[in-house]
């Protein structure tokens, strides 16, 4: 999918403030697999807030804001404690800060699992909140209702099959998921199960690459891995993962940059500046006229 930006300023009753570009759809996405193939990989990295979505958008074709943020931006220990306020608020910063990609937002643990009718309520509220475009959930066939009541309600909505975070207490850990028989055919029909409820893509997390290739072949939608295999129909990793914002991170990140070390540096710098009353210089004080 092309991320060159087309100006249009026109506006329309569906769209009275103009906006300096057009954002892509959800459907466009979906559409993006055609007769089981995908030509060019779907982009997809987290973002949780406005700055750090005007940097990303550009490049990518979704914007995801991840329940990742927990532990991200909080320090929780998982998602698991993560809120339906902590979401909305930094989702409504990553749709301020984006034009081009389509924001979706996590739904947290506890917000969606109890019934569908609680699932809309979460979801909607999220989508009001925020102006996303679009809500994640984790779970597979047990979430298959869900994501057809909410889909034919007006809310899109992108699964998350094989290592789903907000399930660490009952799957003991972060391992990779599918080396059993009966863990890679349920991966795969959970897969097929959201794919059939409607869901426009489905995650596909921490999965031995033959049936992450096995749950794409399986599925019409796109999928979108991580820690996967690059035969999935996109990929997504956590921004700060990548951008080596932390020291420890899991196998399947690739470390493009040392963005720590990098601020770590700079601020070295600006603390033995300080000391030395090197900083503030003439440049950045005011003088009487
Ligand atoms: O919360 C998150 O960031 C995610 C991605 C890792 C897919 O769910």
């Amino acid at each position: 999918m092309s991320t060159t930006f087309q100006l249009d300023t026109a506006t329309s009753r569906a769209n009275p403030t103009p906006s300096p570009m057009k954002r892509l759809t959800v459907p466009k996405i979906r559409a993006h697999k055609t007769g089981g193939t995908t030509a060019e990989p779907l982009v997809m990295l987290t973002a949780y807030t406005a700055r750090q979505a005007q940097l990303l958008d550009a490049h990518c074709d979704i914007l995801l804001v991840g329940d990742s943020l927990g532990q991200v931006i909080y320090g929780l220990p998982s998602t698991v404690p993560v809120t339906l306020e902590m979401m909305a608020n930094h989702g409504a910063a990553v749709v301020r800060g984006s034009y081009h990609a389509v924001v979706v937002v996590d739904m947290p643990f506890g917000s969606y699992e109890a019934s569908k009718e609680k699932a809309f309520e979460s979801a909607s509220w999220l989508l009001k909140q925020t102006g996303a475009a679009a809500v994640k959930l984790e779970g597979g066939a047990a979430m298959a209702e869900t994501v057809a009541f909410l889909n034919q309600r007006g809310i899109p909505v992108m699964g998350h099959v094989g290592l789903t975070p907000q399930a660490v207490n009952v799957l003991g850990g972060y391992m990779a998921r599918g080396r059993s028989d009966a863990e890679a055919d349920k991966i795969v029909s959970d897969a097929k199960s959201l794919d059939e409820a409607g869901a426009f893509a489905i995650v596909v997390e921490g999965v031995v690459e033959p049936i992450a290739i096995a749950a794409t072949e399986a599925v019409s939608c796109p999928t979108i891995g991580i820690g996967a295999s690059a035969r999935c129909d996109g990929q997504v990793l956590v921004t700060d993962d990548m951008l080596g914002m932390f020291d420890r991170v899991p196998r399947f990140v690739k470390q493009y940059e040392d963005i720590a070390g990098v601020i770590e540096r700079t601020v070295e710098r600006y603390a033995s500046e300080v000391r030395s009353r090197a900083f503030p210089g003439p440049e950045q004080t005011y003088q009487p006229k």
